[in-house]
Formats: structure tokens, sequence, C-alpha cells
């Protein structure tokens, strides 16, 4: 039987590879990806799959719920897999507001329109997308597991900790079938330049400083995008409604010798004399409240739905910079507008 499945937010980073997936691989799945276009949604990271026939693009703000009611009466999804939201630290320390909204504000709004709807829950799915960010922040050893208590520490993260709250919460209350994932640190094409690792690439090539945060000894759990599509195929299939899946790398990375490596690629692929780049380095004010370290245990996943991560951390960078490389164009067009304002004040102030 044919399905429609919901995917929000899937014209930006992780979405985008989320919905190609679902795309190409379920020819009997209607995909209609419900997405806002904020700075960080773009459709050309969907060009390549815009015109399948099992594929529906809508524009719609999850925070208007009115709407977001009346398209789930007319499609009456089978399933949701939730990935809309504002998804940078930074900008949640400048602006929070906008993240309540978003994250909390139109996951409720999902929930109730799948609530609405479901007046017969079986084979019905709402899959929320989280962060491993809802931990907290860890010293320097242990790994967040799924009964890890919430301790979250940004504004992004609080209001997705909140959100997972109150897709835990429908559950009990209403038993709204659901499952939610938290993943480490996603890198890949397609990933918007205010992010660490494409923010990077963008300064090298353009000879521009690589700004480090404090000392640059933070440590983050770096994930190929690509995997974590996969790991949310497989969860969206075979995980157990009302049940938690931590997704991660295995591959922590100090900030600093991630940037180190970075450099080197950046180097190589652009013809340049090796220390090229390192010469970029440049230590600036540190982030308000920057949590220390990340790191996930994914064996839950890895024992019970057999997945585990396959892409090897240099060789995703080396795609990625790849990617980069030769996708100017769309770095170009999504730099040029208000997200280049936002970017020069946040680095004139340091
Ligand atoms: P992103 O910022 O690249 O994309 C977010 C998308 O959501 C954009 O297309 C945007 O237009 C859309 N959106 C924002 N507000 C909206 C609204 N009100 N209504 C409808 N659409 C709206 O984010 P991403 O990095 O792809 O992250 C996707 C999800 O995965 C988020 O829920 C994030 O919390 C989670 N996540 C991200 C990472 C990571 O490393 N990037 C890691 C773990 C979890
Ligand atoms: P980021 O990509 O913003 O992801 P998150 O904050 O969700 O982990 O940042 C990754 C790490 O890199 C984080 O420790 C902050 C640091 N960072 C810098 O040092 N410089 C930068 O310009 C940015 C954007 C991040």
């Amino acid at each position: 039987m044919m399905k429609t499945i919901l995917i929000t937010g899937g014209a930006g980073f992780i979405g985008s590879h989320v919905v190609r997936r679902f795309v190409r691989n379920y020819p009997q799945y209607k995909i209609v990806n419900l997405d806002k276009l904020t700075y960080a949604g773009n459709l050309a990271n969907l060009k390549d799959i815009e015109k399948e026939p099992n594929y529906e693009f809508i524009r719609a703000d999850i925070v208007a719920a009115e709407l977001i009611k009346k398209i789930f009466q007319k499609y009456r999804f089978d399933g949701v897999i939730h990935l809309a939201a504002e998804s940078h630290v930074d900008r949640s320390i400048a602006n929070p507001t906008e993240f309540i909204y978003t994250n909390i504000v139109g996951t409720v709004n999902l929930l109730n329109a799948a609530r609405e709807i479901w007046d017969n829950m079986d084979g019905k799915r709402f899959y929320h997308i989280s962060t491993d960010e809802v931990y907290g922040s860890l010293g320097e050893t242990g790994l967040f597991v799924e009964t890890t208590p919430y301790d979250p520490r940004s504004p992004y993260s609080a209001s997705k900790a909140s959100s997972d709250h109150l897709v835990r919460a429908y559950f009990h209350t209403y038993k709204l079938p659901m499952v939610i994932s938290n993943c480490s640190n996603n890198y890949g094409p397609f990933q918007f330049p205010e992010k660490l690792i494409p923010l990077v690439i963008n300064n090298i090539r353009n000879n521009k400083l690589i700004p480090v945060y404090g000392k640059g000894e933070n440590i983050r759990d770096w994930l190929y995008v690509e995997d974590h599509a996969e790991a949310i195929d497989r969860i969206f299939h075979a995980g157990i409604n009302g049940e938690t899946y931590n997704i991660g790398g295995i591959n922590e990375w100090k900030n600093i010798d991630l940037l180190k490596l970075l450099c080197s690629i950046m180097d190589t692929k652009l013809r340049r004399t090796a220390g090229t780049a390192e010469h970029l380095i440049t230590y600036v004010k540190d982030r308000a409240g920057h949590d220390l370290r990340y790191a996930i245990d994914s064996s839950k996943l890895q024992n019970e739905l057999k997945w585990k991560p396959s892409t090897r951390f240099e060789e995703g960078l080396e795609k990625t910079v790849d990617w980069y490389l030769a996708n100017e164009e769309w770095m170009k067009n999504i730099t040029s507008g208000d997200y280049q304002k936002y970017y020069d004040n946040q680095y004139n102030k340091r």
C-alpha cells in the first residue's frame, strides 16, 4: 500500500539527505517535504530529485498551527520524520526566541496535528530527530547513553530537550507512536557554512581567518551525514515505539586537531604549499557556555538495529571538501544574503 510520509526541514542539511534517500529507495512512499525555507533551507539541495513522481514540496511554517492541521487533514500522513528546527548554537545565544517558537511550539503543533488525524494509531509513527547536546557536556571521560540525564546548557539544546520531553509525553499520555534519536555532530555536503567544517572550508578557500573558539580544546564526535540518514531510515522502519536511540560517529576530535587535518587536506586540494592554511588559524573569544565534550555510545542502535557508521573520517572529510570545492556556486548563493551580514556582525564583535 502507498504510504505518505511527511519529512519536515527537508530543505536543510540533514533533511535533504534524508529526503533524497527516501525518495530514491522507497518508490512506494509519497514523500512530502515541508519546510519554511529559512536562511538554512535551500531547495537547490534537492535539485536532483525534485522532479521524481513520489516527491512533493510544501512551503510552510510549523509554528502556524492551523495551517499545519489543514495540511495533515489533506494529506493524512502515515508517518512523520521531524527535522525542521533552528539548529545553530551561536544563533541561539544571540537570539533564543526563534528557537522556542520553531523547536518547541512547532514540534507541539506537529504532535497535535498527528494526534488529531490518527484515530487508529496502527502502523503510524512520529519520529523526532534530536541532538546529543540535550545531555549537556562531558568531562574528559565517559559517553552519553540513552539514559544519561538531560542537562541542556544552551538555548538551542534547551529547546531541543524540551521538544524531546514533549514527544515522550505524547507517547505516555496519548499513546502517540513515536521514536526519538539523539545524534552527534554531522558533516558533509549541503551543510550551511555557519557550522564549523563548511565555514572553515569556505574561509580557507577565500584566504580568510579560521576562527577557533577559546583554546580549540573542545571535543565533538563527528558523523558523516549519509551515515546519519541511513540510521534514520533504520530507526524509522525498525525502531520500537517509545524508544530512544543514540547515533554517533565513534569519532572524537579536538577542534584544533580537526582543523589542522582540514588545513592539510585543503592545502593538498588547492595545490598550495603545506602549512599555508594553518597560518589562517586565529584564536578568538570563546563561545558563552561552550560545552567541553560530546561523545556518543551508540551500542543500543548497533546491537538492536544493526547500524554502524560506515564512512571513515578522513574519507568523509575529503569527500566533503571535494563537494564544496566543486560547488562554489551553491556556496555563493547561500552566503550572499542575510547570512553574510549576520556572520560579518558576529565576527566583528569578537
Ligand atoms: P538546518 O539548519 O540545516 O536545517 C533546518 C531546516 O528546517 C531548514 O531547511 C529550515 O528552513 C527548516 N525550518 C526552520 N524553521 C522552520 C519552521 N518554523 N517551519 C518549517 N521549517 C523550518 O539543520 P540540520 O543541521 O539539517 O538539522 C536538522 C535536524 O537535526 C534538527 O532538528 C537538528 O536539531 C538535528 N540535529 C542536527 C545535528 C547537526 O550536526 N547538524 C546533529 C544532531 C541533530
Ligand atoms: P558547530 O559546528 O557550531 O556545532 P556545535 O556547536 O553544535 O557542536 O561547532 C563545532 C565546534 O567548533 C564547537 O566546539 C564550536 C567550535 N567552533 C569554532 O571553534 N569556531 C567556529 O567558527 C565555529 C562555528 C565553531
